[in-house]
């Protein structure tokens, strides 16, 4: 059977709600301060196990109680987390995130054991037992680059399909790029990309518009109507882990961009990136 092979980040996510987002030199009061479990790899794995597809997730935790309880968490959302290494002496990756009163959130990263990943990560994918013709490897970029750009050609390298998010946006070459499909990118990125790219796009580019929907070539997919926006953290992730869930399991790209604009729009009508509990 397919499956997916996540690279990358792993985040504790200090929440606060505020009433609107502060300006520079500004200071705010905001709600208490919620601990909970993200980073794009990790949230992108959940929501791909979520969605029925045998996950893996590469990757690393600090030597610290959060990185022991994020790993616990990934297995019992059926996230194979044996490849999420423990880094001796490196804090698990930590992410300040303020979420307004209209759900819009802003987003600071210290990314901790996240940049220790390296090149020896990699084994997972080509070694024995790695990826094989039909599985799909999905990743964004909160790891170094450069791992994430050798993550991406060797899995394309074993035949897998390769599903990369560009987020955080970050200029990877153009031939890293050309082995995605897709590219998943938002309104935001797809503007700095083309920026990078001038008039020369991935060939295979899937852009996500928020409530309007999706772009993915000549397929268009309409957004999901939803009554009220409780936090938008975290919907580009679950968007892109079904998505590769869904092409993992051999669906169309339509059929695909369906169940992952449906999971998005669910992701936005609760707090935080992933669901509180396994199942709901
Ligand atoms: O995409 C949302 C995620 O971005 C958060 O969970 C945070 O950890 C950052 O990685």
């Amino acid at each position: 059977m397919s499956r997916v092979v996540v690279l990358g980040s792993v985040n504790l996510d200090l929440h606060l709600q505020v009433e609107r987002h502060p300006r520079g030199g500004e200071t705010l009061l905001a709600g208490d301060l919620e601990r909970r479990f993200g980073g794009k790899g990790g949230n992108q794995a959940v929501a791909c196990a979520r969605a029925g597809a045998t996950t893996a997730l590469v990757g690393a935790v600090g030597d610290d109680e959060p990185g022991r309880e994020y790993r616990r968490r990934l297995e019992a959302f059926g996230v194979d987390a044996g490849l999420v290494r423990e880094v001796p002496g490196a804090p698990t990756g930590t992410a300040v995130i303020c979420v307004d009163a209209r759900g819009e959130n802003t987003i600071v990263v210290a990314p901790g054991a996240n940049h220790r990943v390296g090149a020896e990560h990699l084994a997972a994918l080509d070694g024995p037992g790695g990826l094989e013709d039909g599985d799909v490897l999905l990743a964004q970029l909160e790891l170094p680059l450069e791992v994430v750009a050798e993550g991406v050609r060797r899995a394309a390298a074993r035949g897998a399909r390769v599903v990369l998010n560009l987020a955080p946006f970050a200029v990877l070459p153009p031939d890293v790029l050309a082995l995605a499909d897709p590219v998943v990118v938002n309104e935001h990125e797809a503007a700095l990309l083309a920026e990078q790219l001038g008039g020369d796009q991935p060939p295979s580019l899937l852009v996500t518009l928020g409530a309007a929907g999706s772009r993915w070539g000549d397929l268009e997919v309409p957004g999901e109507r939803v009554e009220a926006v409780v936090d938008t953290t975290g919907a580009g992730d679950s968007f892109c882990g079904v998505l590769a869930a869904r092409l993992a399991a051999g669906d169309d790209r339509r059929a695909a961009v369906e169940a992952a604009t449906a999971a998005a729009a669910l992701t936005v009508q609760h707090e935080g990136a992933q669901p509180p509990s396994p199942r709901p």
